[in-house]
């Protein structure tokens, strides 16, 4: 995905997406959170596609946000300090890529720029999340690979995606999507064809298109949230094998 569109976006970012799905995402977020923490409660997050920084809910005690536009960085940093997190100033990096780490009390939030398929983390998680980020993803096998490469032995990886649905309420959706949030999104943002571009993408992937790259992981839930054009997918690393 063009990163520069995101860059545009990332001042109006959480603002257009509460007001062209009706608030419905951060619903997706609320359960998302929920049905995670019936599973794991605890630990070291990577969360890929990072945006605003949403996923940072989870309040885990160490959780790095992976996102490679730097605007939505920007507004990440200042939201996570508004909340009374502090930059801590460091003198060594372990990678060439710059990255922030900002604490508060015992929680540690470390952001890098850097996008899925890329990343370098000198640690393994206990959860992976990606919500509404694969279809981002340039090369989704290449990014299934370092995924898995991140995730400890019995780790857990989280994925909320829009995907093709043969339901009528979907299909629906999907032309609200392509022909009305274009609209309001040129009117509010003056970002018509971005949001063309963005719409497009909705209709890219089949839930198969993800899990078929996790074959030794076990799928825990698999469900469709509220509306059928969002997935949700928790699947467990080196479980029985899924068909
Ligand atoms: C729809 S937003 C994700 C929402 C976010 N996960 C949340 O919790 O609100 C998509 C994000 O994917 C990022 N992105 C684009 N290409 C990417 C890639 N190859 N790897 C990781 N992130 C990418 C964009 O910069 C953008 O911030």
């Amino acid at each position: 995905m063009d990163i520069k569109i995101y860059d545009k976006l990332a001042k109006k970012y959480d603002l257009a997406t509460k007001i062209v799905s009706f608030g419905i995402e951060e619903i997706w977020r609320k359960i998302f959170i929920k049905h995670i923490k019936k599973h794991i409660k605890n630990g070291v997050l990577i969360d890929l596609a990072s945006a605003t920084g949403g996923m940072a809910k989870l309040g885990f005690d160490k959780m790095y946000l992976v996102e490679p536009s730097s605007e939505m960085i920007k507004i990440m940093v200042e939201k996570f300090k508004k909340e009374g997190f502090e930059e801590e100033k460091f003198e060594v990096q372990f990678q060439e890529k710059p990255y922030i780490k900002l604490k508060k009390e015992n929680k540690e939030i470390i952001i890098l720029q850097s996008t899925a398929e890329d990343f370098e983390i000198d640690e393994k998680a206990d959860l992976i999340t990606a919500f509404m980020a694969f279809r981002n993803f340039d090369d989704i096998k290449k990014a299934s690979v370092n995924i898995d490469r991140h995730l400890k032995e019995v780790g857990y990886l989280a994925v909320v995606e829009m995907v093709k649905s043969k339901s009528i309420l979907a299909k629906l959706i999907l032309w609200y999507m392509n022909n009305v949030v274009p609209l309001i999104a040129g009117l509010m943002l003056g970002m018509k064809e971005e949001y063309k571009m963005l719409g497009k993408s909705i209709d890219t992937l089949k839930e198969d298109d993800i899990i078929e790259n996790f074959q030794n992981y076990e799928i825990i839930e698999k469900k469709k949230l509220l509306f059928p054009i969002a997935s949700m997918i928790i699947m467990r690393k080196n479980g029985r094998k899924n068909s």
